[in-house]
């Protein structure tokens, strides 16, 4: 018999009680947190969608490869089963172990980067952006065109724009640091980037003879997109599409805290010896010596279980699957998303939720604030309140597009979970003529979706 219910597949060991509190406590914790959610106690969240990044659920296995986890200084076997395992994945004959993504990133791009050197991306996620403009280098993004338009069902609307590319890499000769694909585009939607386009870019750069970096933290999921979307590619097995892509690349940064299923880690892997060599000075100054780099024994062992695990081909089932059915939930529920629904994230157009609230009265704030009143689930705003800038005259100068991301944590929630978040939605729906904006009271002035104060207009 063929089921449509597509089940987790695994049974759940050990649990974690979740609070359950009324709308009147919500209402006042809201107010406490000056209706930033970031302000928020976590305790006092029923459903946490504000990140899927550490927040997976580790499995039986990866918990029993903490306990046997060897902290040596040096030469841990932990360390090998790690390094083997990365080295199995990507190919790279160099693995430098990191706390998490974005210290690989520091160490690369610190060491390509600098004043006058230009970086070129499908997209650029955040922490990608801020390590090489910290550098003095600057970040471009060159995402095709349908990945800018939130309604457009291109199957793989996380590739990069060949033809910008290349012109790009000509204007900058002799000046790009690196070419970096971010699979899936996490800032684009979770948008899949496809094997053609990934094997374009690198001719392209090869010719340029510009590294071509993958930002690989969601890689399995990516190759889920491959598999089911991607002509003649039906037959082959997630872990070798995802070995197809690493052939591609002359280097990988990956935060281990999404696909490698693990709460903490991540890693740098490089074929180019004279660059492993620089980045691994660069290690041992700020990270930890070769073979921990910021990790313990422990957490090495459970990221080489995790980076196994993540391929099984009913957990890759289950997990796109699943986010899909949010997705799939809330479009017949009239909530417009971004189309079609990426791997590990459900993104709602704030914008056309509540045409009546402008931009400078973030819209995406006043559905984040909504999902926690109603609900006490908590989202993230993607939009003029996390990016927006102020012009020299003061005025808010507002982002491209006003999204708030449900993320969906790994192995974490149930559909039953999942179930209540969609019905949140019905009186999200039902009250969204009469929802208002938000006006910011207080704001530091970098990062400023992180601590600001608001309050409702
Ligand atoms: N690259 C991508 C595509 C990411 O999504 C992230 C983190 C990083 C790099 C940095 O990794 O957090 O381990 O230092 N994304 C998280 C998120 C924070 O919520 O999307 P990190």
């Amino acid at each position: 018999m063929q089921h449509r219910t597509i089940i987790e597949p695994f049974r759940i060991k050990s649990v974690e009680p979740i609070l359950l509190s009324t709308e009147a406590q919500r209402e006042a914790f809201l107010e406490r947190a000056h209706h930033n959610v970031f302000l928020l106690d976590s305790e006092h969240v029923i459903i946490d969608l504000l990140t899927d990044s550490g927040t997976s659920a580790m499995s039986a296995a990866q918990w029993a490869g903490m306990m046997v986890g060897d902290e040596a200084y040096a030469g841990s076997p932990s360390w090998k089963r790690m390094e083997a395992a990365v080295h199995g994945l990507t190919g790279m004959a160099h693995i430098l172990p990191t706390h998490q993504g974005r210290a690989a990133e520091r160490i690369l791009y610190g060491h390509l980067g600098g004043p006058g050197k230009v970086f070129l991306s499908n997209t650029h996620f955040d922490t990608t952006r801020a390590n090489i403009e910290f550098s003095g280098a600057t970040a471009i993004d060159l995402p095709i065109a349908e990945g800018r338009d939130p309604e457009s069902e291109h199957p793989f609307k996380g590739n990069i724009d060949l033809d910008a590319l290349g012109a790009q890499l000509e204007a900058h000769r002799g000046h790009v640091g690196a070419v970096i694909l971010t699979v899936t585009n996490n800032s684009g939607g979770g948008q899949p980037v496809s094997l053609a386009n990934t094997a374009g870019a690198s001719e392209l750069c090869r010719r340029a003879g510009v590294p071509l970096i993958l930002d690989c933290c969601r890689v399995a999921e990516n190759s889920w997109f491959i598999r089911h979307r991607e002509p003649g590619q039906a037959e082959f097995e997630y872990r070798e599409l995802a070995r197809r892509m690493f052939a591609l690349a002359d280097g990988a940064v990956m935060s281990a805290k999404k696909d490698a299923l693990v709460n903490m880690g991540g890693f740098l892997a490089l074929r180019d010896e004279a660059l492993a060599e620089a980045c691994t000075n660069l290690l041992i100054i700020t990270e930890g010596f070769t073979t921990y780099g910021g990790l313990s024994g422990r957490d090495m062992e459970a990221i080489a279980i995790g980076l196994d695990e993540v391929f099984d081909p009913h957990y890759l089932e289950y997990r796109i699957v699943s986010t899909a059915y949010l997705g799939r939930k809330l479009i017949e529920l009239g909530v417009p998303l971004m189309r079609p629904i990426g791997g590990h994230a459900v993104y709602i157009d704030a914008k056309r939720l509540y045409p009546h609230i402008p931009p400078r009265e973030y819209p995406g704030q006043a559905l984040v604030c909504e999902l926690y009143r109603l609900g006490g689930i908590r989202s993230v705003e993607i939009g003029s309140f996390m990016f927006g800038k102020y012009d020299d005259a003061g005025a808010l100068v507002p982002a491209a597009m006003e999204l708030v991301r449900l993320a969906i944590p790994r192995r974490v929630y149930t559909q039953s979970h999942i179930e209540y978040v969609a019905e949140t939605f019905e009186e999200v729906m039902r009250r969204r003529a009469h929802t208002r904006g938000y006006r910011v009271v207080k704001e530091p002035r970098f990062l400023r979706h992180f601590t600001a104060h608001l309050a409702p207009l």
